[in-house]
């Protein structure tokens, strides 16, 4: 059986970082709560055990823990909260540390600092980034410190003869340049794990457990053109062929040339049975003077959900609906830290559903993070314009025409941002970019052409850089580029005579406008 390892999460806010170095190393990894018994996860069979940090204190009461049986099963490194628990459980002492150690420290190696430093110089130190207010005071038995900085005494420790390792600072952060070192050295030298997990064995995976649940039946899957649920639809296409329909909705708030660029992907260069459903109409028939942004939000979301329905009727006798849910959504869901307290925005996704729907969902993609879908999506053949696009919101241009949306605004907005992105594209800035866009504002300002005063639209410019969109900066184009594609779309857009960027970054502003 190939290697696995399991991640314990103790509410660290880096617990999906974790998961993601063990499987940059090849390893698979999934993360589970601290409630999961030793019996569960003896059954589990994991190679090797992660417990990650959080944000409480081990001797308080009512704190996440772990059982000692469970330390038993596969080798063990605990991070942070997860090494303090280890020697907490093991009759060790955890008390508040003298000053609290936040940030860059240097980390000294003892001698036999043992295999997880391997390839480390006991004679320098190297730098790691801390983050805890409790320390490991004194060791349990059989315990041996291999690590101090200047703030942690016992800044690593291994078991002499037990594969039970902890290290006070976070291997799984980029502050920690050497951190995946000690995260491979844990994985490869202690638990002997084989460096096998790739795009194409999850995909052989992926495909058997599919036949095997669908069997003969029909299955739908409601397409975005976005990377996700095309990844995940050409996933499905390859295990059970055209047993699958794709539906996409044409909303009419699509970017220039949307529709036909999925149209071709998919039913010319992948041969998927393609629906199109033309509910341009609908969705402008009901937006027609709305100017609220979450009132926006919520009829798009209605809308598109009921001409989904309509159009899954129409695909026939489907028992399951595919979904391109991803890791971070399913941890975030699952998470004992709960989601965010204040809705700013509401996210509206293609395929959402409405409670009592009769599918069963298929989510092939529910175990992966974005850049693993991109990779399964290029093992899969889909061309790398696809698998490479910005994000786009489910709403569409919807909540980019600001104020009321009509016909003729989007068409103005979509050339003004086909120019933009074109533009971006020949600059070979495209990659460097999480996303770029461009904004019809409601307001209308004084120009000169030729000999004429124009009173037209203004549009907004964003282009930002992002690892995740929960936080960004504003993108600092070449300034040559920016005077280019306002030339272009002052000169090419009937409807628009001013151009301007937007520097903010997010937080205070969000990355779309609405
Ligand atoms: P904000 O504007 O909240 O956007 O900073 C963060 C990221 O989320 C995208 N976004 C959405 N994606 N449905 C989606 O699928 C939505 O309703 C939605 N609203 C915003 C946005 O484009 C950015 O990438």
């Amino acid at each position: 059986m190939s290697s696995r390892v399991l991640i314990l999460d103790y509410g660290s806010q880096y617990t999906q970082l974790i998961a993601r170095r063990v499987r940059e190393a090849r390893v698979y990894s999934e993360i589970h709560p601290p409630t999961r018994t030793a019996e569960w996860i003896r059954e589990w069979a994991p190679t090797g055990i992660i417990l990650s940090g959080g944000p409480n204190s081990v001797y308080d009461e009512n704190v996440p823990t772990a059982q000692l049986a469970t330390l038993e099963i596969a080798p063990v490194l605990g991070v942070c909260y997860g090494m303090n628990l280890m020697a907490y459980l093991n009759g060790g002492e955890v008390a508040p540390a003298n000053s609290r150690e936040y940030g860059r420290a240097e980390v000294y190696l003892c001698p036999h600092s043992g295999p997880l430093f391997r390839g480390f110089d006991d004679n320098e130190p190297f730098v790691a980034w801390m983050s805890h207010g409790d320390q490991v005071r004194s060791l349990p038995p059989g315990f041996v410190t291999v690590a101090h900085s200047d703030g942690s005494p016992i800044a690593a420790f291994r078991h002499e003869s037990k594969p039970w390792y902890g290290v006070q600072f976070h291997p799984e952060v980029a502050h920690t340049p050497r951190g995946s070192e000690v995260l491979e050295n844990f994985l490869f030298e202690v638990c002997g794990a084989t460096p096998s997990w790739t795009p194409s064995m999850f995909i052989d995976d992926e495909i058997a457990k599919i036949r095997n649940t669908v069997g003969n039946r029909r299955v739908i899957c409601g397409l975005s053109g976005g990377v996700d649920s095309s990844v995940a639809a050409t996933l499905v296409h390859r295990a059970i062929g055209n047993q699958l329909t794709c539906v996409f909705v044409d909303t009419g708030l699509l970017r220039l040339h949307e529709r036909e660029q999925v149209e071709r992907t998919f039913r010319a260069h992948l041969g998927i049975e393609l629906i199109t459903v033309d509910a341009s109409d609908r969705f402008l028939d009901a937006l027609r003077g709305v100017e609220d942004p979450e009132e926006k939000r919520r009829i798009i979301g209605h809308t598109f959900i009921d001409v989904f329905e309509d159009a899954t009727r129409s695909a026939g006798d489907a028992e399951f609906l595919v979904q391109g849910t991803l890791y971070p959504d399913v941890i975030e869901s699952a998470s004992p830290r709960g989601g965010p307290s204040v809705t700013i925005k509401t996210h509206h996704n293609v395929g959402g559903l409405k409670p009592g729907m009769r599918f069963t969902l298929i989510e092939p993609l529910r175990e992966l993070f974005k850049d693993e879908v991109r990779n399964v999506g290029r093992e899969l053949g889909l061309p790398e314009a696809m698998i490479g696009r910005h994000p786009f919101p489910g709403p569409g241009l919807g909540i980019r025409v600001l104020g009321p949306v009509t016909k003729v605004s989007l068409d103005v907005l979509r050339q003004a941002d086909a120019i933009y992105l074109e533009e971006i594209r020949e600059a070979d800035l495209y990659d460097r970019i999480w996303q770029a866009f461009a904004v019809l504002l409601p307001i209308r300002s004084v120009g000169v052409m030729g000999d004429y005063r124009t009173y037209e639209n203004v549009v907004a410019l964003r282009a930002v850089t992002s690892t995740d969109g929960m936080t960004a900066d504003w993108y600092e184009f070449p300034h040559d580029v920016l005077g280019r594609i306002s030339n272009r779309i002052i000169n090419e857009v009937r409807g628009i005579n001013r151009v301007v960027y937007d520097v903010s970054s997010k937080p205070p502003a969000t990355i779309e406008w609405e």
